[in-house]
Parts: structure tokens; sequence; C-alpha cells
């Protein structure tokens, strides 16, 4: 029997009060977290020289390229999510990687109309024009404080003189070794003899940090023009690619409206499409505040959640993808309407059922790649950025001579309608492959404002990192602190596979028993997953808070400014 579920709570003008407080307001010091402890002090080193939350976010972002290359680089992508203090202005940079234009929408299918998996995911044809470069061009120049070379300084070091191996890399190149050793130029970086290298030897990466240097000294066109882009063009194609030198010369950095939500006296702030992660977030924190999900007890707020998933993934999958070429109904998704009829199909004595629209697919084993970093500065600027270039050293082809291992996000792409990407996800002629086309993303750099906090958040995880900014943004609402917000244990539905996944500690056994009786398929996810990094600043009591997730070997810094520090 359905229950009846309440009504949506109204904005109270209080809170909105307290926003506006906030506002005016400017943090004690600055704050920020990433994956990596290199690329952590170089953000500290940036904003310790006097550059913005902009000029750090260009230094963190190059030194995980350097630092993380399993996670994101100069051959990948991103979405940079700002918040400009002294105007309000909140933008989303969006330096997601372009197919070429010789990419059709049956490329990755054989003769006889099947997927080949591999072809979107291992070398060069499943390469998307790199955005990363001009993404980290545009930042230093439109927002940033400090020249483009003084905020690439770290990373060119990190590049020039070497880092030390650790033991997430190399797992990672246990795990990419087969596809890495196909591709010389990776296997001369990262397999020095042709194995794996020892745990803390340095990695060096000269022709990355030529690349750096280059792009300080010549903007973009050191990238896309030029000499250096016939380099990378003519590898491609010899390693079986289809990139042609226009399709580098037209690449251009989007800037988009972010998706905003204003509910129950919180401001959602998040990653519009070519990203799916702020249209999901807003649908499913409606229908969660229709349902009352927060006040409920914890089974039933994991029920609603998990429901409110299922619906707003079946919606990712049958209506995004690239807004400058497909219309979207984004307006219908978000709005109060849509999410009250799907809070009205809710039963929260009995789960419902995915359509059986492909059989249940395993998904894939998405081990720990694309990043995340949060930066928050003394004048209250933000950055949140989710970086990517797909999977673990994404398609593990480095173009001879360029330093530039190549992103796999073509198999962010639906490949053929119904057919599962490697994340378990489907999609429509939405998401089709096609020229100049970018791939639906799942990246979801947001930020939380309530009348009290300001938190800046996001993860690495495929199509699991939606879920997991969710369950950071109601553990924001908790009140929850930066630490417990990273670590907490986490849980996920996709709509397909029709099954909950779940991190150790997600469900107490009761809670587990109960899901099950009310009819959910519940699978353990077998290990952890996720990177997350959150940043939060405590507007009422006036406190900066950071962490990084004790998953990873991420690190966060609080530094106060001098003033705040005396009594
Ligand atoms: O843009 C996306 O949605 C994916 N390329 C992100 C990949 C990812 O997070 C992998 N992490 N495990």
């Amino acid at each position: 029997m359905m229950r009846r579920l309440a009504q949506l709570c109204l904005l109270t003008g209080a809170l909105w009060a307290g926003l506006a407080l906030a506002a005016a307001d400017t943090p004690p010091g600055f704050a920020l977290s990433s994956a990596h402890p290199d690329a952590t002090a170089a953000g500290v080193e940036i904003l310790e020289a006097g550059g913005n939350a902009f000029d750090a976010a260009v230094a963190v972002s190059a030194a995980l390229a350097v630092v993380e290359p399993t996670g994101s680089g100069m051959g990948g992508g991103g979405f940079w999510l700002l918040h400009l203090a002294d105007t309000g202005r909140q933008v989303m940079v969006d330096g997601r990687e372009e197919a070429p234009s010789a990419a059709t929408a049956t490329l990755y299918q054989n003769d006889a109309g099947e997927v080949v998996p591999q072809l979107s995911r291992d070398g060069a044809l499943a390469a998307a024009i790199p955005g990363q470069p001009a993404a980290l061009v545009h930042l230093a120049k439109e927002y940033g404080r400090l020249p483009l070379a003084r905020s690439l300084a770290p990373a060119i070091r990190l590049a020039r003189d070497g880092f030390p191996v650790d033991g997430p890399l190399l797992a990672r190149l246990a795990y990419r070794f087969q596809a890495l050793a196909k591709s010389p130029a990776a296997a001369r970086v990262f397999l020095p003899d042709g194995g794996l290298p020892a745990p803390d030897s340095l990695i060096r990466q000269p022709d990355l940090a030529d690349m750096l240097e280059r792009l300080a000294r010549e903007g973009r066109d050191g990238f896309y023009t030029g000499e250096y882009a016939r380099r990378l063009v003519d590898g491609v194609r010899a390693a079986g690619g289809i990139w042609r030198m226009e399709d580098l010369a037209r690449y251009q950095v989007r800037e988009r409206e972010p998706i905003t939500l204003e509910l129950d006296g919180l401001r959602l702030v998040s990653a519009s499409p070519p990203s799916s992660g702020g249209v999901v977030l807003s649908q499913v924190m409606q229908v969660l505040s229709l349902t009352e999900a927060l006040s409920r007890p914890p089974v039933d707020r994991k029920h609603l959640v998990i429901e409110a998933l299922r619906t707003a993934y079946r919606d990712r999958a049958a209506w995004l993808g690239d807004p400058d070429h497909v219309d979207m109904p984004i307006t219908r998704l978000t709005s109060a309407e849509y999410a009250a009829e799907i809070a009205a199909e809710i039963d929260l004595e009995q789960a419902r059922r995915s359509a059986d629209l492909a059989p249940p697919q395993q998904l894939y084993a998405d081990r720990p790649n694309t990043t995340h970093f949060s930066i928050i500065d003394a004048e209250g600027n933000r950055v949140a950025a989710t970086l990517s270039i797909n999977l673990s050293f994404g398609s593990a082809y480095m173009v001879p001579g360029t330093g530039i291992l190549l992103n796999d996000e073509m198999d962010d792409f639906s490949a053929k309608p119904g057919v599962p990407n490697a994340y378990g996800l489907v999609g429509t002629q939405a998401n089709a492959v096609g020229p100049g086309r970018r791939p639906l993303s799942s990246m979801t750099p947001t930020f939380v404002e309530t009348g009290d906090r300001v938190a800046v958040l996001g993860t690495p995880g495929g199509s699991r990192i939606i879920t997991m900014v969710l369950l950071g943004v109601l553990a924001t609402l908790d009140g929850a602190d930066a630490q417990t917000i990273v670590s907490a244990p986490r849980y996920h539905h996709q709509y397909l596979p029709d099954a909950v996944y779940y991190e150790p500690g997600a469900f107490t056994e009761a809670e587990q028993a109960e899901l099950e009786a009310r009819g959910f398929t519940l699978r353990s996810a077998g290990r952890e997953y996720g990177n997350f990094h959150a940043v939060l600043w405590n507007t009422a009591d006036h406190q900066l808070d950071a962490a990084a997730d004790p998953r990873g070997i991420g690190t966060a810094a609080v530094r106060l400014a001098p003033a705040a520090e005396s009594p």
C-alpha cells in the first residue's frame, strides 16, 4: 500500500538572511584538499605566493597531471566550478574532452553492430580531444592573479625532477600493465626496463615538463596548433586513431551556467551538462525534500534515497548528453512538479523494480582514477574541480615525444542505445558518439550553501560520483564535519543494474534485513570506493575545516590568515 508522503517544505526567509550575511564575510584563511600530498603542497605554495583560489586550481590541476597520472592529466579534461567572491558570480568552466570530427555513432561497433568495448577504452581510438590544457590557460587568464608560468612552476618541477612511486600508483600500474606496455612512450616513463617500478623510485617526465613550459610560454596555441599539435595528431593516427589538426585547432573551453537548486534554506550549485551530476542531484534532493527523507529513521531515508536515484539515473540514461548538440528537458527534469510525480510513485513498504531494458551487467572494476580537489581562499573565492582521463591511465596510450597520456573518455558515450559502458551506464541517441560532441559525464563538483555553512565537495568514482556527492550533501545538512563527510560508508543505485551496491558498513545488519524485506537487491561492492575531498567554511563560527578521503593518499591543508590567528 502506498504510504502518503509529505509536502514540499518552503524556503524560509530566516535562512536566506543568514546566506546574505555569509556572502559579505570572508574566511579566516584558506583551505584545500586534493588527492595527492604534492598537489596539495603545490596549491599551498601558490596561495602563499599571493595567488587566489583560481591560480591554486591551475597549480593543483597541473600537479595532479604529473603525480596522479592514473586519474587526470593534460591529455584529459574536467569541470572547474568557480565562485567569485567579489561579485558572487558562479560559473562552470567546461574543459570536457570532445569527440574528433571523424567520429560516428557506430565507431565502437563491429560489422555485426555489436559494441567492442576495448575500442573505446584502450589505445588511441579511445581518445577524445583534450580540454585540460585550454582550461588551465583560460582559468589563469580570466580569473587568476599570477602569471600562468608561476602557477605551473610546481608541476614543471615535479615532472622534471621526478616524484616517488606511491602504493596506489604501483597498484594501478600493475592493473593497467598490459595496456601501458603496448605504448612505448608510456612504458618508457612508467615501466622502467619493461617491468613495474620499484616502490619509492622516481618517475621523471621530461616531455611533460617541456609541454607545460611550452603552455606557459605560448598559451593554448602551444598545445592546439603548430608543431606540437602535429606531433599529437601524427602519433594518434600512427596508433590507429582518427584525430585531425582542425579538431585540436577548434577546441574551445565553454563557460556554462551551473545547475542551481534553492530548497529548504539550502542552495546547491553543481555541474551542468555535459555533466549529468547537477541534474540528478537537483531531482533527487527535491524528491527527498517532498518525502521528508532527512527527518525519517535511517532505513527509511536510505530507501527514499535509493528510489529517488533509480528514477534520476533512468532519466540520465534517457535524456542527457552534450547541450551544444542535444535538446534536453532540463527544466522539467529539475522541476518541483516532476519531483512531486516521482515522490508519489514511491512506496515506503516496497522497493520498485527498474524496467528491464538490458540484462543486468556487472559493474566494471572501476579502479580509483579521475580526481577531485576543493579550495576556498581567504577572500572567499572557491573552486570545486573534478578532472579525468576516464579509466586508470586513460587509454594507456602516450603520444611519442609529447609526454601526453591520452584519455579514453569516448567510452562515456553510449556506443549503442541500451548497451552499458564501463560503468554499467546505458544511454540513448542523446549521448551517441558524434563529431564534435562532448560525452556525458557523471563528474559533479558541487557547492552547498546553507545559512551557516559553505561546503565545496566532489570525488572521482565513475557512475557512483553523483551518489557519493549526494551522500556528502546530506551529511553536510546533518551538520557533519569534513572528516565525517569524506569518510562515511557509501551506497549506490543507478537504475540499471537494478541493485544497491554498498561499501562495508553502509548498512547495519538490521537495515540490510529490512531493505531486503522491502524488495531491494543488495550487493556488496566488495571493497571501498571513491576519493572524496571536502572543504567547509562555517560562516557562523568563522571556522575552516578540510579533509581528504581516508580511502586515498590525499591531504588537506588549512592555513589561518595572520590577522585571524591573533587573539
Ligand atoms: O566523466 C565521467 O563521468 C567519467 N569519465 C569519470 C570516471 C571516473 O570517475 C573513474 N573513477 N573511478
